[in-house]
This record gives C-alpha cells, sequence and structure tokens, in this order.
C-alpha cells in the first residue's frame, strides 16, 4: 500500500510533487522519496518516516526539475529502510521508478538479473522493476523496455517510470492497482487518486488493467501492451481542491463527521421523484431482474462490513429478500454456492480494498450479476461490476471511515425502497413514510452534531479508561460494532460491540465501576423495551451508562449517567443519526489522548494489499 506521483512540465515540479504526497499520504507513511531529471541526471531522495520528517533531512523543496516522481511508502517487501524507499533505480542510476502493488514473480526475475551481472541494493520487490527494464533496453527506447519489462512482470502495479535517456518524458503503467492519469496545463500528471493533482487538474483519465500511459509536457497517450494506441475518454471531476483540504478543522476526521448532512444531501440528490427512487445510468440492472432476485450477498471489509449488516436488516426486513452479508477476505476462499438469481453487492468506500475486489471476482466466476456500492469514481471494484450507485459522500482522507459510512447507508435505504416497490412488498403510503424520512435526514444530522458540546463532556471525563463496552440491538447492534471500531482505531482503546442482550452470556463479567458502557438505544417498537432491562442489567453492576436516545426520552434519561439525543425517525433510519455521537466521542477521546487522528497507527486509508 503505497502513494504515488508524476509531473511532467515546463515548470520546476518539487512543489507539485510535495503537496500531491502530502494529500497522498493516507495511502502509507512510513517512508517517502522523490526523484527529478536535471541536465540528463536523476537525482533521487529518500527517508523514511512521514513526509515532513524527511523533508526536515533533505529539503525536496530545493531539488529543481521540470519531471519527477514521488512515492509514499507502506512497506509490504522489505523493512522499513532509507534503501527500501522508492524511489528505485537501475544499476546505472539512469532508470527511477516507484511503484504500488506487489510484484509476485521478483524472486525468480531477481535471480535471473542477479545471473545476468544486476547489482541489487534493496530488499524490494520494486528494484527489480528498474534492472528489469534496464534489461530490456536494447534501442535505448524506453517505452519498448518498459512494455517488455511489463510482461514479464506478475501481480499488481501502479508505476511511474522516469530515464534520464528520455529527460522529457514520463511513463506509467497499470495492472489492479490504482492510477490515474491528470491533463494540465503545459503540464501532466499521475497519481494514485484524484484529490492528490486536483489542485492542478480536474481532467483524468482512469487508466485500466494492462495499460501504459506516456506522458509529455503536452500531451499525454495511452497504449495497451503491444504498443497499441487507445484513445481514452478523459472525466472532468468535479470535486475541488479545497474539498480535499482540512477547511478549518482540526482533523480530517472531524472535517468529513461534520460534512454528514452535505453528504447525504448529495447522495440523495436527484434520486427521490415523487414516491420514486432513480438511480443514473451507470446503475445498469433491469426491473426485469431486480424483480428476480432470490438472494442477495453482500461482501465488504471493517466500516462496509458494518454498512452491509445494516443494508441486510433493511433488506430482508423491507423487501423480503434473503440477504447475508460477508467478510470480503473470508468470502474470497471459501467456495460460496451462488446461483444466477444471486444479486452480489460489494461495499467499499475506496473501491480499491484488495480482498473485496477478490471476492467480487470470486463471485463473479459463478455469472451473478453484482452491483458496487462505491465512494471513488472510476475506482477498480466499479469497473468489474455490472452496476454501480455512487455514495457522493466526496473525498474521504480521515482514515477513519465516517461520512462515507453514513452515506453508504442512505445508498442502501434507497436500494431497498427500489426493491421493495418494484416487488410490492411495501405499498404507496409506507414507501411515501420512508422517502419523507430520508429527505429529513441531512436537519436531523445537523441537530445531532449540535449536541457536540454533551459528547465533548463525556469524552474529558472517560478519555483515560482502558477499556469500554457498546452495546445495541436490531439494526443498531452494527452501530455497536462502528462506534467501538472508531474508538479502537483512532483512540487506541480497547472496545467491544455486542448485541445488547448476548451480554450475559459473558461479556458481563467485566463490568464494573470503571467500564463505560454505551447504548445505542432509539425508541423503537422492537427491542427498545428489552434495551431498558439490558440498561438495567449494567447499572445494578455500577456501570457507567451513556446512552445515545431518541429526543423525549424520559425513562432512559432516568437510568444513564450521560444521554445524548438523536431526533425521532424510523426505525431503519436510526442507524444513520446513532452512530455520529459515536463517531464525535471516538474523535474527542482521541484528540484528548493527543492521537494522530488522521492517521492512526498501523493503519493506512484503502488496504489495496492482502
Ligand atoms: C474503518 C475503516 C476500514 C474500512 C475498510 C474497507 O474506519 O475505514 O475498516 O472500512 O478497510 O475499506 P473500503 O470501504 O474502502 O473497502
Amino acid at each position: 500500500m503505497c502513494g504515488i506521483i508524476g509531473v511532467v512540465s515546463a515548470n520546476n515540479v518539487s512543489e507539485t510533487l510535495f503537496n500531491g504526497l502530502s494529500n497522498l499520504e493516507y495511502r502509507g507513511y512510513d517512508s517517502v522519496g522523490m526523484c527529478f531529471i536535471k541536465n540528463g541526471k536523476l537525482t533521487v531522495r529518500k527517508g523514511v518516516g512521514k513526509l515532513e520528517e524527511v523533508h526536515r533531512k533533505v529539503n525536496f523543496l530545493k531539488l529543481k526539475g521540470s519531471i519527477g516522481l514521488g512515492h509514499c511508502r507502506w512497506s509490504t517487501h522489505g523493512g522499513v529502510t532509507e534503501n527500501n524507499a522508492h524511489p528505485h533505480v537501475d544499476c546505472r542510476k539512469r532508470i527511477g521508478v516507484v511503484h504500488n502493488g506487489i510484484i509476485e514473480n521478483y524472486s525468480e526475475l531477481k535471480e535471473m538479473l542477479i545471473k545476468k551481472g544486476h547489482r541489487f541494493y534493496s530488499q524490494t520487490d520494486t528494484e527489480v522493476i528498474a534492472h528489469l527494464i534496464e534489461d530490456n533496453l536494447k534501442n535505448g527506447k524506453i517505452e519498448d523496455a518498459v512494455r517488455n519489462a511489463l510482461k514479464k512482470m506478475e501481480g499488481s502495479y501502479a508505476l511511474g517510470i522516469l530515464f534520464a535517456g528520455s529527460p522529457g518524458k514520463l511513463i506509467a503503467a497499470r495492472n489492479e492497482s490504482p492510477l490515474v492519469v491528470g491533463i494540465g496545463d503545459n503540464e501532466n500528471f499521475i497519481a494514485s487518486d484524484v484529490p492528490s493533482i486536483l489542485s492542478r487538474t480536474n481532467k483524468i483519465i482512469y487508466l485500466e488493467d494492462g495499460e501504459m500511459a506516456v506522458l509529455t509536457k503536452n500531451e499525454a497517450k495511452t497504449f495497451d501492451l503491444d504498443g497499441k494506441e487507445k484513445k481514452k475518454k478523459v472525466h472532468e471531476i468535479n470535486w475541488n481542491a479545497e474539498a480535499a483540504q482540512k477547511s478549518g478543522y482540526k482533523h480530517f476526521m472531524l472535517k468529513e463527521i461534520y460534512e454528514q448532512p452535505r453528504a447525504i444531501a448529495d447522495t440523495l440528490n436527484g434520486r427521490l421523484e415523487n414516491n420514486h427512487v432513480v438511480f443514473e445510468e451507470e446503475f445498469g440492472l433491469t426491473d426485469g431482474f431486480l424483480k428476480s432476485i432470490k438472494r442477495i450477498v453482500i461482501l465488504a471489509c471493517g466500516t462496509s462490513w458494518h454498512a452491509g449488516l445494516i443494508g441486510e436488516f433493511m433488506l430482508e426486513e423491507l423487501a423480503k429478500i434473503p440477504a447475508e452479508v460477508e467478510y470480503a477476505s473470508e468470502f474470497r476462499y471459501r467456495h460460496a454456492l451462488l446461483g444466477k438469481d444471486t444479486l452480489v453487492i460489494a461495499i467499499t468506500q475506496s473501491g480499491e480494498t484488495a480482498d473485496t475486489m477478490a471476492a467480487l471476482k470470486e463471485a463473479k466466476k459463478y455469472g451473478v450479476k453484482t452491483l458496487a456500492v462505491c465512494n471513488v469514481i472510476g475506482s477498480s471494484i466499479t469497473r468489474i461490476s455490472d452496476g454501480v450507485i455512487y455514495t457522493r459522500a466526496g473525498p474521504e482522507i480521515g482514515v477513519a471511515s465516517t461520512k462515507a459510512f453514513t452515506t453508504q447507508l442512505a445508498v442502501l435505504y434507497l436500494f431497498t425502497i427500489l426493491l421493495a416497490k418494484l416487488r410490492k412488498t411495501l405499498n404507496e403510503k409506507q414507501i411515501k413514510d420512508m422517502i419523507n424520512g430520508i429527505r429529513k435526514i441531512p436537519l436531523q444530522l445537523q441537530s445531532v452534531l449540535d449536541e457536540d458540546n454533551e459528547i465533548l463532556k463525556c469524552a474529558e471525563l472517560y478519555y483515560n479508561k482502558q477499556n469500554s463496552l457498546y452495546l445495541g440491538r436490531g439494526v443498531n447492534f452494527p452501530i455497536a460494532l462502528e462506534g467501538a471500531l472508531k474508538l479502537k482505531e483512532v483512540s487506541y482503546i480497547h472496545a467491544e460491540g455486542y448485541p445488547a442482550a448476548e451480554m450475559k452470556h459473558g461479556p458481563i463479567a467485566l463490568i464494573d465501576k470503571s467500564m463505560p458502557v454505551m447504548f445505542i438505544a432509539p425508541h423503537d417498537i422492537f427491542t427498545y423495551k428489552k434495551v431498558l432491562g439490558n440498561i438495567e442489567e449494567v447499572k445494578a453492576r455500577g456501570g457507567i451508562i451513556i446512552a445515545v436516545a431518541t429526543a423525549g426520552d424520559t425513562e432512559i434519561p432516568k437510568k444513564a449517567k450521560h444521554t445524548i439525543f438523536i431526533p425521532k425517525t424510523l426505525y431503519t433510519l436510526s442507524s444513520i443519526l446513532s452512530v455520529v455521537p459515536l463517531q464525535l466521542l471516538a474523535y474527542h477521546i482521541a484528540d484528548r489522548l493527543g492521537r494522530d487522528i488522521d492517521k492512526p497507527r498501523n493503519l493506512a486509508k484503502s488496504v489495496v494489499v492482502e
């Protein structure tokens, strides 16, 4: 998991690379490097640590050149050392390579190259690429050398390549790792994602697997691996660069929590017409197929998996379709039984998660129809799915997912309405109530955010606890899981999410006077009374109860030490509101503890390796 960026321009590119890398650091930050070509010579600077730390030592901005590459690393092959940091070079230090992915046959290639006399200085798979290109550089034409090298490589890569012998050319190639080409004014770019180059251009070409691009400052051409030119669509991206910045918030995570009313409003925009749900052209699934579905299997990881659990609940409860949710990492290694009347839904913020991608590919072997619920336009998973519903959360930079989660819930809710209407499992009045319910959510979210001071007080009181429990039932049980995950990942405090009634089968033994227990207990006709009973059980054992309850509830405040209120909504929508106080609680506790909130230790934004 790494981030790459490259620029070829009429001007000096060090600042563009530096700014791009600071936006890409969410992809990896154990080491960082850049290379440039100037006066026919390749210069490399790199080091171990985050961008700012390495910059203090090597001063990236002092480097000059009108063509360059940058890389931020999250190590897979070879430890975190300066030698293993990218860019990597060939024996004669004329070819510079940055890489995101894994070259699976690198050991054999390395052995072959060593026999031919190549000298290696790192333990990485990437260095092999530089030497392999050098080995293929027969006629001095870098494009041919790269193409021939790629044909010998197995595995995943997004590559940026410079050659001192062709000082105005930047070569890029992609296979199973994200890579975009940006078309600028007298300058062109490659990058792992769009936000990292958005301050310079919003004109984007998405490279496909097996494609190569050759960029000069005036043009960007795309080829297949046989050297045949391919004309590609240039997409205009309407995210602005500012959306990818913090806009005055202390952390991206806080900014993104606060963006949720806007993100949900955008996700609904144009999709609710009278009493109908309408998706865009890329939705791709016909009414006939939607009516015929007998089963839905949802594949996802982490927070997206929690959204899947709520989706399962909605689909069964309202559209009456049997649904199940699988961890993508487990699904990919078992031979599930899928019939042609099954719809497989992949839920993924990034659209690049390796396990979700592999699970989806496994599912496709059964000939099933697939749908991606995704936030990143043109990402890998959207491109292999039959249909896509975009979540329109905008770029999510904080490693802990927040607005992507609530927009996933909104999309699953809309999809459920569409199915319920087509399959006539709900009547017109029920559909109308559901549509009215979600229309109110952006404003209601705003009122939950207004509770932030109360949540901050709880964080101040309990930030030094070592453990905590999150309990919920029904549609709010996944919110207990999500609340616990948020706390763990940003504050490093141990937390467990549990179905409230399961507590008495074990976890209740943990409860004493020092244990904070978060109850997610909105008022509903299904489990509310039972949850009140569970709250009593914790109270009797001295646990510190913090509850999320529906506005107007008078019972819960009598039992809980702190109550955070959310507005009244439909049962299936309550989870979109109830998760927000838990996101804020995790954020404030982590902030009080001085954690690196947007880049928690050991975590990366998209897990593009297994
Ligand atoms: C947690 C978090 C992760 C992701 C997971 C899947 O806050 O962000 O658990 O949800 O890695 O990522 P996507 O949704 O990009 O497939």
